[in-house]
């Protein structure tokens, strides 16, 4: 299994290391031998190499912050689109950044490497949420594969849960905590910090951006709900189609009135039918504390997915992590292979 990568930042250099550690497994249980013939990086630098690109030297290159293009191969000096046109491989990694207003330049690498005949993985939200349909269209036609487990609560397996193992069954509503910075923000007001202190200890971890507008915002959560609405319940909106209120307005006095009453704020990111019409919203919501979603705490993610067959099933697990993405991209990789 040739393997192209498209971004060799965090979640890339987790998939990476990924590949190493579990080369011995990936072959005795599923047969699968992957090999990297190219690695483009907006920052880093772009090389192929048919013969395969040693991982372990490229993650120290991007470790040292020594350019790709001087690993054994053929540099390559284009933008990512060309280079996907350029070289041949039967997957191709997209794990670029995210622009979800216009879910490009990743879009157009997705479509140039289906059109190509790839296999295409990505955790990119951008084109995920706003062209779904369309890539998933132009991937049966080609008969390849679009997979995307690593878009939503990262490699915790929601999209297979709900795919695959509850096949069969009528999805009537997902919901659940979809941005762990918030989740944590929410937990620790709850044992008294302010929400600026509760925000400049999630900075401090590295959960939240200097600047974190999308997670506290809820558009990082609204941007998985899109995804969720579009896949699962068929529904064409954009993010800007759905309602979305943050937690910035949440005060310690409100987590407090909330804890009397025997409830815990939550951003709660929702998607159901409500008269045959698709529905979905984020916005701060008190849980009872005897619902599953209200026991999760910390950076931690959780949906519960509500069926015709089980009822209500719940999913726990990180929603964000170099390893924990990084593996969300294995995942799809050994279902490309025909593994599961
Ligand atoms: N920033 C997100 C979160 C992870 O805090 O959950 C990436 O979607």
């Amino acid at each position: 299994m040739k393997l192209m990568f498209l971004g060799f930042g965090t979640v890339g250099q987790g998939l990476a290391e990924l590949l190493i550690r579990k080369k011995a497994l990936l072959a005795k249980q599923y047969g699968l031998k992957p090999v990297v013939v190219g690695i483009a990086d907006f920052l880093k630098g772009s090389v192929y190499n048919p013969k395969g690109i040693d991982l372990k030297k490229a993650l120290a290159y991007a470790k040292e912050g020594r350019k790709l293009s001087e690993l054994p191969g053929t540099p390559f000096e284009g933008d990512a689109l060309s280079f996907v046109k350029k070289v041949n491989a039967d997957v191709m990694l997209e794990v670029t950044y995210t622009d979800i207003k216009t879910g490009e330049p990743a879009t157009s690498h997705i479509r140039a490497a289906l059109n190509k005949g790839m296999h295409v993985t990505t955790t990119n939200k951008g084109p995920v949420a706003l062209n779904h349909a369309s890539l998933q269209r132009l991937a049966q036609r080609k008969g390849v594969q679009f997979l995307f487990e690593g878009t939503v609560v990262s490699g915790t397996p929601l999209i297979n849960l709900i795919r695959d193992t509850l096949a069969g069954s009528e999805i009537k509503e997902i919901k659940g905590i979809l941005n762990g910075t918030t989740n944590y923000i929410l937990t620790k007001m709850e044992e008294g910090l302010s929400y600026e202190t509760a925000l400049d200890k999630a900075q401090k971890l590295g959960y939240a951006e200097a600047v974190p507008d999308a997670d506290v915002k809820g558009w990082d959560a609204l941007a998985k709900v899109t995804i969720l609405a579009g896949v699962f319940f068929g529904a064409k909106g954009k993010p800007s189609d759905y309602s979305c209120r943050g937690i910035t307005k949440i005060t310690s006095a409100d987590i407090a009135k909330a804890k009397k009453a025997g409830k815990r704020y939550k951003l709660i990111g929702r998607i159901w039918r409500q008269n045959g019409v698709v529905k979905a919203s984020v916005s701060p919501k008190q849980i009872d504390l005897n619902h599953p979603l209200a026991g999760v705490g910390g950076a931690a993610n959780a949906l519960t997915v509500t069926t015709d067959t089980l009822g209500d099933v719940t999913i726990v697990g990180p929603g964000a992590g170099r390893i924990e993405t990084g593996y969300s991209l294995l995942i799809d990789l050994i279902k490309i292979g025909g593994g599961v």
